[in-house]
Order: structure tokens, then sequence, then C-alpha cells
């Protein structure tokens, strides 16, 4: 199978729910073609028009960068190590109706979403996830394959480690430190550091597990 395009086309590894976002934004911001890879893609199977195939074809022709798909972080993690080992060409996707404060860097292999703001002097690590509507005020760390879902907000000031998952609304109020491969329930607040490996939950957040 051959794909022509002189323009510029997306490879997503994965197509779960996040990638269905991913490619959505993709278009938004210009990108003409999407192929979608997943080893366990059916026969003719596409999403949003564009297919779905079990691996990248041998003849591909035109400009294609590769992003990792997946919103679970550790399957985002083996994605990106495969695009990276391959010294394949990683996209970023920020949209455009986001807004990045002074000194903000956002590292390659990042999704930053619709209406997501980040403060000043932040920073967010490798193929980390902003979903749509997250607030990450000034002065914050975000960790690399972390997940800061929809609607969440991290407060200044807050650190926040790698293989994080923060469910959809969850809080962090400012000066919060979280450490590595942590898991903020929905909803949850969190005004407590938290640095046991586990699951927190509910207002304010406790571990559950
Ligand atoms: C926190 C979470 C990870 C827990 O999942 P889980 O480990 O499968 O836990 P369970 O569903 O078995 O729930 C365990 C207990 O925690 C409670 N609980 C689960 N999620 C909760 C939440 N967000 N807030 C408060 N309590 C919660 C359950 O009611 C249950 O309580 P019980 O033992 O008294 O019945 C999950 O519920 C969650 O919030 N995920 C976030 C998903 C999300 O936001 N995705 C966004 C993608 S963009």
């Amino acid at each position: 199978m051959t794909i022509v395009s002189s323009m510029k086309n997306i490879i997503l590894l994965g197509c779960g729910g996040h990638a269905r976002s991913i490619a959505d934004l993709a278009l938004h911001i210009g990108f003409q073609k999407i192929l979608f890879v997943d080893k366990n893609a059916k026969p003719g199977e596409a999403i949003l028009d564009f297919p779905v195939l079990p691996n990248v074809p041998a003849k591909l022709s035109g400009n294609w960068l590769y992003f990792a798909g997946s919103g679970n972080n550790k399957i985002r993690y083996e994605q990106l190590s495969l695009i990276k080992s391959k010294r394949l060409p990683l996209a970023k996707l920020i949209s455009p109706l986001s807004i990045l404060g002074k000194n903000t860097t956002v590292e390659e292999g990042c999704f930053v979403g619709n209406h997501v703001y980040v403060g000043p002097n932040s920073k967010i690590g490798l193929g980390s996830i902003l979903n749509n509507h997250s607030l990450i005020e000034h002065d914050c760390d975000i960790g690399s394959f972390t997940h800061v879902s929809v609607n969440s907000t991290v407060a200044g000031n807050c650190k926040v480690g790698n293989f994080v998952m923060m469910g959809a609304s969850s809080t962090l109020i400012d000066n919060i430190n979280i450490g590595n491969n942590i898991v903020i329930g929905a909803g949850a607040v969190v005004v407590r550091d938290c640095n046991i490996v586990g699951t927190y939950v509910g207002v304010p957040a406790k571990l559950i597990n």
C-alpha cells in the first residue's frame, strides 16, 4: 500500500479513545492524513474515515510524523520508546486554543488539548498529556508519561511525578508533590503530598489502595 502526500501527515500508534481525540486535534491543526496503527486492527477498519492498519506500510510516501496515541501511561511509554528506538520523527501536538505561559517548556511527544492553560515557568515532561480544559498554574513540574485528564487543575508550585494519572476534574492545591506511578481519582481534591504509590480518591483525597 502506498499513501502519497506532499503535506504533513501523522501516524498514531493505537486507536483507542485518546487516539481519536489526537486525530481530531491533528486535523484541526492542519495534518492532512491520519493512519492509525494497531496490531488488533480488523480488515477494512477505519476511524474518522482514516484507515486502521496492523503495521506501518512498507511504502509510505509523503511527510509523516509519528505519535504515541494511548491514554494509558505505560502503553504510551512503550509506543514512544518504539518510535524513538527506530529514530522516527516524533510529533508534539499543542492546540492553538491553548495558552502556554512565558518560560514554560513542553517536551516532545506531548499532547496539549483544547482550552488548556499552563502558567509561566512550568515544565511538561516527555510524552505527557494535558487533556482538554486542564489547567496547570505557574512554576509546576509535570513529569514524563503523566496524564492530566480533562478539566483537572494543578495549582501553582506543584510537582507531579512520572506515570501519574490524574482523573477527570481532579485538583491539586498549590505546593503539592505527587510521586511517580500515582493515580488520583476523578474529582479528588489533593491537599497533602502523595508519596506512597497507590490510588487516592475523595475530598480531601485519601489513599484507598
Ligand atoms: C480512582 C479510580 C482509578 C479507581 O478505580 P478502581 O481501582 O477500579 O477502583 P473501584 O472502582 O474498585 O473503586 C474502589 C472504591 O473507591 C471508590 N471510588 C472509585 N473512584 C472514586 C472517585 N473518583 N472518587 C471517590 N471514590 C471513588 C469506589 O466507590 C469504591 O468504593 P467502595 O469500596 O466503598 O465501594 C477510578 O474510579 C477513577 O476515578 N478513574 C479516573 C478515570 C478518569 O477520570 N478518566 C479520564 C480520562 S480523560
